[in-house]
């Protein structure tokens, strides 16, 4: 159980980082090129989205199954384990917060100015979180 949902949350983390960055690249280009916001434009947004929700879904198992998860939270002094146990975990929560509500307002605004900002926004706010709370160590090797 563990090994599964631990390589499931290894392997997502590639699609849901790499389509993250696609849609925020694409977001900054559609608003500083102030071009239309097409249906390929949300389905970016939209696929990234659903890719990182997995991803939370599969952290918030893997959080209840891992040695390194729950299980370790309290062991503040050790780096590696209060990485994994808190500050990856609450990080990640706050960004994928983040990220749904710029999808969220995404959908309110009327202008294609105000759509690529918003997720141009709220998704690079999201992907810098994560990339700074990543156990970089754990997954690389
Ligand atoms: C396999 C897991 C998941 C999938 C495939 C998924 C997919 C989606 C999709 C497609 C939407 C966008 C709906 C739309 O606006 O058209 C959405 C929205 C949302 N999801 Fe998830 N999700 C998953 C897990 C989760 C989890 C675990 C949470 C919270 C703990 C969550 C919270 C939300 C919230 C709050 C919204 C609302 C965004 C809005 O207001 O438009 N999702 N999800
Ligand atoms: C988009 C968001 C996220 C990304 C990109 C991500 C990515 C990763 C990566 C790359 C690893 C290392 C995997 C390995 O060792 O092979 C990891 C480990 C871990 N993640 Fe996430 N994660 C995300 C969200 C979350 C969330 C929301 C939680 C919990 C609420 C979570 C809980 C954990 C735990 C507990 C581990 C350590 C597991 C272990 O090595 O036993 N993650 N994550």
């Amino acid at each position: 159980m563990y090994n599964t949902i631990l390589s499931v949350h290894s392997y997502l983390a590639y699609a849901a980082l790499g389509l993250l960055f696609i849609a925020t690249i694409n977001a900054i280009f559609g608003l500083t090129s102030k071009g239309l916001f097409k249906s390929k434009d949300r389905s970016i947004s939209l696929f990234a989205l659903i890719v990182c929700h997995m991803q939370l879904l599969a952290g918030l198992m893997l959080y209840f199954v891992s040695p390194l998860g729950l299980e370790s939270f309290g062991q503040m002094k050790e780096a590696a384990l209060r990485l994994t146990s808190l500050e990856h975990p609450l990080i990640n929560i706050i960004a994928l917060t983040l990220i749904t509500i710029g999808w969220s307002k995404h959908k309110k605004e009327e202008s294609n100015n105000g759509k690529f900002k918003k997720i141009a926004i709220f998704y690079t706010l999201g992907l810098l979180l994560i990339l700074s709370r990543l156990p970089w160590a754990n997954w690389l090797n």
